[in-house]
């Protein structure tokens, strides 16, 4: 029996940047599967004397896989920011990441009194903003690059006046009109969350509803259904001052206050009106999976939840690099919501664990669905160790692994022309840990058999979210 080599590689540098047109292929890819997978994530934890200490601020790498004519070609670039070179520069930054200390001066903090200094390492996710392809994190401060040979193009801002202090990098596209939703927080004594609409083709986040709050909440992303948004307040929350006068990194200013249990805000998508509040059992989660209303017009919200915190202190770099002892994802849970009690009610989906949750967005987005895919996790200690997809309706899952394997984030991609929701193909980045390289997974969504797989010369640092872009026929 072999031994294990564990995932520590993936939380290391790759320093390199390469462009290969055709990469050795296992299997055989669909013959419809034709376009580009965009990654973006971590590809540099160290630069010049700067030492990243958590995962989600490594300085941000993308990645394309191109599926065309049975061949898959690769290509990675770093994306070119202040923040990356003022590491190079100076071996500090200062832009205020998600656990990064930025050494800011007391008295600096205070003359910047809720002006933080927002960090552009744009790592999260990929979207497209008016006609670019655009990189974010959660400052409003989108990163623009060529979708093809990946170069950074630079900061593309909005255009309206909105201040805001933090922003999601999960906006949603609504399928009908292709706008982007999106909330923000402007922090402050009475601080207010910001719940926008970004009009497709625009740069303009017009905003549609305010609701001031005393103690924000960690919110990474939230829910749109047809007739809703809604925002679920994890009882992680931050005093503002604190953040200026402690001047600790970002995310250590929250506390967990879980008396006050799970708060979803339900407004109204298109008035904004704020509709009232459903309070649930204390959790956290980064990732909302779905949301929807249903035949009785009740709000379900499914998300990858955690029983408390924690898990933002597990993915520090110091204590992943020496190895985890529990299992390293959410599990799936849906918040039913009874507007007239005020109440929320959870049940969970499935039990096996989930996380980086993805659907058939096009179809199902904000409706009434049935397959969920993400990574999850079997062997204790080994961070995201296989794929998983649940049957929300019947509660049962399916699963794929293999030794030494690390697989990311699975992105739906449908068959041209299909009727059943699961009707395609997962695309995943894969560390195969034995061999030190990465490559690209392509699974059938239906039964979650291999199809093909792609191999790189060297390893790609574990990654958060992306998109595939299909060919325009
Ligand atoms: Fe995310």
């Amino acid at each position: 029996m072999t031994a294990t080599v564990g995932y520590h590689l993936g939380l290391t540098s790759q320093a390199r940047e390469l462009e290969q047109e055709s990469l050795p292929l296992r299997g055989q890819l669909p013959h419809w599967l034709e376009g580009v997978l965009l990654r973006n994530g971590p590809g540099l934890f160290e630069v010049g004397g700067y030492r990243c200490r958590h995962w989600f601020d490594g300085l941000a790498m993308l990645q394309a896989f191109t599926l065309r004519e049975g061949r898959v070609g690769f290509r990675n670039r770093h994306l070119v920011t202040r923040t990356l070179e003022q590491a190079q520069r100076s071996g500090r930054i200062e832009g205020s990441g998600f656990a990064t200390d930025t050494n800011r001066p007391l008295l600096k903090r205070l003359r910047g009194m809720f002006h933080p200094n927002l960090t552009d390492n744009a790592n999260v996710n990929i979207v497209h903003l008016a006609g670019h392809a655009v990189c974010l994190t959660e400052t409003p401060v989108p990163v623009a690059f060529d979708a093809h040979t990946l170069e950074t193009r630079g900061v593309l801002p909005f255009t309206d006046n909105t201040t805001l202090h933090m922003s999601t990098a999960h906006p949603m596209t609504d399928g009908h009109s292709g706008d982007l939703y999106g909330f923000g927080i402007q922090f402050a004594l009475t601080s207010e969350y910001l719940l926008y609409r970004i009009p497709a083709g625009s740069r303009q986040r017009r905003i549609i509803a305010r609701l001031p709050v005393k103690t924000p909440a960690y919110m990474h992303s939230f829910a749109v259904t047809e007739n809703h948004l809604i925002l679920s307040e994890f009882p992680l929350v931050l005093r503002p001052l604190d953040m200026q006068l402690t001047g600790r990194p970002f995310i250590e200013n929250f506390r967990w206050e879980p008396d006050r249990g799970t708060r979803f805000q339900v407004f109204d998508k298109r008035r904004g009106t704020h509709l009232g509040t459903c309070v649930g059992e204390p959790c956290f989660a980064f990732h909302h999976i779905n949301a929807f209303e249903d035949e009785a017009g009740q709000l379900q919200v499914d998300l990858a939840a955690y029983p408390d915190h924690d898990v933002i202190r597990r993915l520090y770099l110091e204590p992943l690099r020496r190895g985890w002892q529990e299992p390293a994802c959410g599990e799936a849970w849906r918040f039913t919501l009874d507007r007239q009690r005020g109440k929320a009610t959870r049940n969970r989906l499935a039990a096996r664990g989930l996380e980086l949750p993805r659907i058939h967005a096009k179809r199902c987005s904000g409706r009434d669905y049935r397959h969920v895919y993400g990574t999850g996790n079997h062997v204790p200690g080994a961070l995201t160790d296989e794929l998983v997809k649940v049957d929300v309706r019947q509660g049962t899952h399916l699963i794929w692994n293999e030794a030494d394997c690390y697989p990311g984030e699975p992105v739906f991609v449908p068959r041209p022309g299909a009727s059943d929701e699961d009707d395609g193909v997962l695309l995943s980045v894969i560390l195969e840990a034995a061999t030190s390289t990465s490559g690209l997974l392509v699974l059938d969504a239906h039964t979650l058999e291999e199809q093909a797989r792609a191999t790189l010369p060297f390893h790609l640092p574990f990654g958060f979210h992306g998109e595939f872009l299909p060919d325009q026929r």
